[in-house]
């Protein structure tokens, strides 16, 4: 029998003790580096890291009590002494990580079986309860992860200024719309767009989205702007100077410009292939002689009430606003492959506001505040009903003006964009710096084409641009010309 020498005995003891006191150094070195990064940290993160470490300590116990566990039944696996018959219960939890930031608290879960995105937004009234904070925000970060936001206080409400990008070519392939709630920018696709909506209750920030995009594209000689204000007010006066055409809420004046866009437009259908060696503007990309020509339509219900009444005055206007409906029909429809952008801005985009034909043809939606699930339905689509964190009912407090919520390039789902306050004074300064680029896109398509286009007198006396310039413009004619619509 061999004997244990006592000193190996007296150190054999000692490992408990030794072993828990490594331990006690380990925990305390830990807890040290928490509090030494708590205490450099800045007072307005602190509320956020204690929060962080309340959801990451308790998170276990929080996601079974919410419902955010898997139970499965399984063998115990080949190494247990426990025999293969027996049938084991597991909970899986999602694992999480939680970062503290400036606005509250990051959670990034990964998904787990049948808990993914669905789950962690039924979930997270519950979540918001047991980490006693005011909102909890779920969205789907890619394929396996959910990011749960833990807000303290809304990044989305703190406002952004625009911050003076200057025109690049990437401006007019995409738009940038402004950041997400993590800062990150958002951007909306422009290229092969000919029809855009941005809807949302009166005061909300469309009028200073539109002026955003004017911003940046203004500076470039490849964009052409037709800048209609249905408001009537001064909101325009100043960018006037760097559009093409410029209509306020005079609806005979605006119907004439449309038709002359419309004419663009055909023009361009004929003389495409031949100028540009292509059949979409986009396969090469707008240019100073063929620019991308943008209408910005502001308030633009104005122009699509038809009246009802029988006298003389009421059916004319009638008709101006059927012409006027019909054209910007026809622009979004058609208007895509030869470089036409409409931009439509309205407070209602109901049915009853905007004809359904012209805006269910916009490719593009962005949504500020709405009031009721109609109205959010009838800009973005029946989808946003699935999407209640990015809901436009959401942003009906006045600290989200300028937020909006859109279908963003390369994001699945909406997006909660915040977008940028431009002011009147950049926005004017701009156009007014710009304003030796206005041209008129008529005159340098029959440029292109080798023709001069039809003089005013011309228009009037009803000569179009095609039976004026034959060689210019090839004999297909368009469905419907300029000259049909107008009458
Ligand atoms: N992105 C923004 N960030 C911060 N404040 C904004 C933003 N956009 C707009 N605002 C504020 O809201 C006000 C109204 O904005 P804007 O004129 O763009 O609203 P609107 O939706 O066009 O309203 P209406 O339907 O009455 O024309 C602005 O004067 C500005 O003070
Ligand atoms: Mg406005």
């Amino acid at each position: 029998m061999t004997t244990i020498d006592p000193t190996h005995l007296r150190l054999l003891t000692m490992v408990p003790a030794v072993l828990l006191g490594v331990a006690a150094v380990v925990a305390t070195v830990w807890l040290a580096a928490h509090v030494v990064r708590y205490l450099l940290a800045d007072a307005e993160i602190r509320p956020a890291i204690r929060v962080g470490w309340r959801i990451r300590y308790s998170w276990r116990r929080t996601a079974v009590r919410v419902g955010l566990v898997q139970t499965e039944h399984v063998r115990p696996p080949s190494w247990s002494s426990r025999p293969q018959t027996v049938v084991v219960r597991r909970e899986l939890v999602p694992a999480v990580r939680v970062r503290a930031r400036r606005w509250g608290v990051e959670v990034d879960a990964s998904t787990v079986g049948r808990l993914g995105l669905v789950e962690f937004q039924h979930a997270a009234g519950h979540l918001a309860d047991a980490w006693r904070v005011p909102q909890v925000r779920v969205a789907q970060v890619r394929p396996g992860l959910v990011r749960l936001r833990a807000l303290l206080v809304d990044p989305l409400t703190q406002p952004t200024a625009w911050d003076g990008q200057t025109t690049t070519a990437d401006h007019l392939e995409t738009w940038s719309a402004g950041v997400d709630a993590d800062s990150q920018p958002v951007t909306i696709r422009s290229s092969g767009v000919s029809g855009v909506v941005v809807a949302g209750l009166a005061g909300f920030g469309k009028t200073s989205l539109l002026n955003a995009r004017f911003c940046q594209l203004a500076p470039s000689p490849a964009v052409q702007f037709v800048l209609i204000d249905g408001k009537g007010g001064p909101d325009y006066d100043d960018l006037f100077v760097r559009a093409w055409l410029a209509a306020k809420d005079d609806p005979e004046q605006v119907r004439d410009h449309l038709v002359r866009v419309h004419e663009l437009m055909t023009g361009r259908q004929r003389c495409i292939r031949a100028v540009l060696g292509v059949k979409n503007v986009w396969h090469v990309g707008p240019s100073a002689s063929w620019p991308l020509v943008v209408v910005v339509i502001d308030e633009a219900h104005t122009f699509f009430n038809e009246s009802k009444g029988t006298d003389v005055e009421s059916k004319k206007r009638d008709a101006v606003a059927r012409q006027t409906a019909r054209l910007v029909e026809e622009l979004v429809r058609k208007g895509r492959n030869v470089g036409i952008q409409v931009i439509l801005a309205t407070q209602k985009a109901t049915g009853d506001a905007i004809p359904t034909r012209i805006r269910d043809n916009c490719q593009v939606a962005v949504s500020f505040a709405q009031r009721t699930s109609e109205a959010a339905t009838a800009v973005l689509g029946s989808d946003i009903t699935g999407f209640p964190d990015e809901h436009p009912r959401r942003l009906q407090d006045p600290a989200y003006i300028g937020v909006a919520s859109m279908v963003a390039e390369g994001r699945p789902g909406f997006t909660l964009v915040r977008t940028p306050y431009v002011s009147d004074a950049t926005a004017d300064r701009i156009a007014a710096d710009t304003a030796g680029l206005v041209r008129d896109p008529l005159r340098l398509l029959a440029d292109a084409a080798g023709a001069t286009p039809p003089s005013d007198e011309d228009r009037e006396g009803g000569g179009s641009f095609r039976q004026e310039h034959p060689a210019a413009l090839p004999a297909s004619s368009p469905p419907t010309s300029g000259e049909e619509l107008r009458r």
